[in-house]
């Protein structure tokens, strides 16, 4: 795992969005996997940012996000669908026709997570992956103990998922209790992840994803089998990590064809 420690949640979105370039300039048609929540906003601005400035462009790009709630439709405020257009797709030049994310009101769940994996891969399978962590360890909305080996598929939350994301609901009885989300195994076949994860919150899970033992009970910890993950932490998120210096020194060592700033 390459980890990349920065002061500040800034500073990571800034290493990160230049791993992003740096991946997307090497690719024709690049496939771009997305992620929702508070961590990938500093992100996705600097993107915006950077497509603005004419350093980026997102025309022969084709993405696909992690999950979406189950029952909330596209044009729901609080659905995955509404938070990424507004908050990337409506101000890059993306291809809306290349934009795909679970279908949470599908008639046939089950079916439409069956055609997501079937998507991904007419694709020819994702180039980047982007992620962040749940407080307990969950990636995407796979939650702990569920399956390492899952594909796309129908979980429930859990009740500290639920609470954790009741702030982007105005009553915490309206969070959806069922998701679609793609599975661990669906993000292990990903070829390269890149993970944030910020604020003295998700300290606890940051560790036991880097220094924990692989285990269901911490989904992220499977990357540590991924064979390409960075990550990117602020200092709060990494205070509980017991090689951070080793981190850090193996950063300050890097050739200039490893770096990205
Ligand atoms: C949500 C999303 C995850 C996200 C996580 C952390 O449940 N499904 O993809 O990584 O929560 O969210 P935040 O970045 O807001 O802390």
């Amino acid at each position: 795992m390459e980890i990349l420690i920065r002061d500040i949640p800034e500073e990571g979105a800034q290493v990160a969005a230049k791993l992003f370039k740096k991946i997307l300039s090497t690719r024709p048609q690049p496939v771009i996997g997305l992620a929702t929540g508070g961590t990938p906003l500093r992100l996705y601005r600097e993107l915006i940012r950077m497509h603005q400035s004419g350093e980026l462009s997102f025309k022969d790009c084709t993405s696909f996000n992690l999950d979406e709630y189950v029952g909330l439709p596209p044009e729901d405020e609080r659905s995955y669908h509404h938070y990424m257009r507004s908050n990337l797709f409506d101000q890059v030049d993306i291809d809306p026709s290349r934009i795909h994310l679970p279908d949470g009101c599908a008639g046939d769940l089950r079916q439409a997570c069956r055609d997501y994996e079937e998507k991904i891969k007419e694709f020819g399978g994702i180039d980047l992956q982007v992620l962040g962590i749940g407080a307990n360890g969950h990636i995407g909305f796979n939650e702990p103990t569920g399956s390492l080996a899952s594909r796309t598929w129908v979980k429930i939350l859990s009740e500290q998922t639920i609470k954790d994301n009741a702030i982007y609901f105005d009553d915490p009885e309206e969070v959806p209790r069922h998701v679609v989300t793609m599975g661990i195994a669906t993000v292990m076949e990903t070829r390269h992840c890149l993970l944030l994860a910020n604020g003295a919150k998700k300290a606890d899970a940051v560790r036991r994803m880097i220094e924990g033992p692989v285990s269901a009970s911490c989904p992220a910890s499977i990357l540590q089998m991924h064979k390409r993950v960075t990550i990117v932490l602020d200092e709060e998120a990494a205070y509980l990590l017991t090689f951070k210096d080793h981190y850090k020194w193996v950063e300050g060592n890097k050739l200039d064809w490893q770096k990205y700033d």
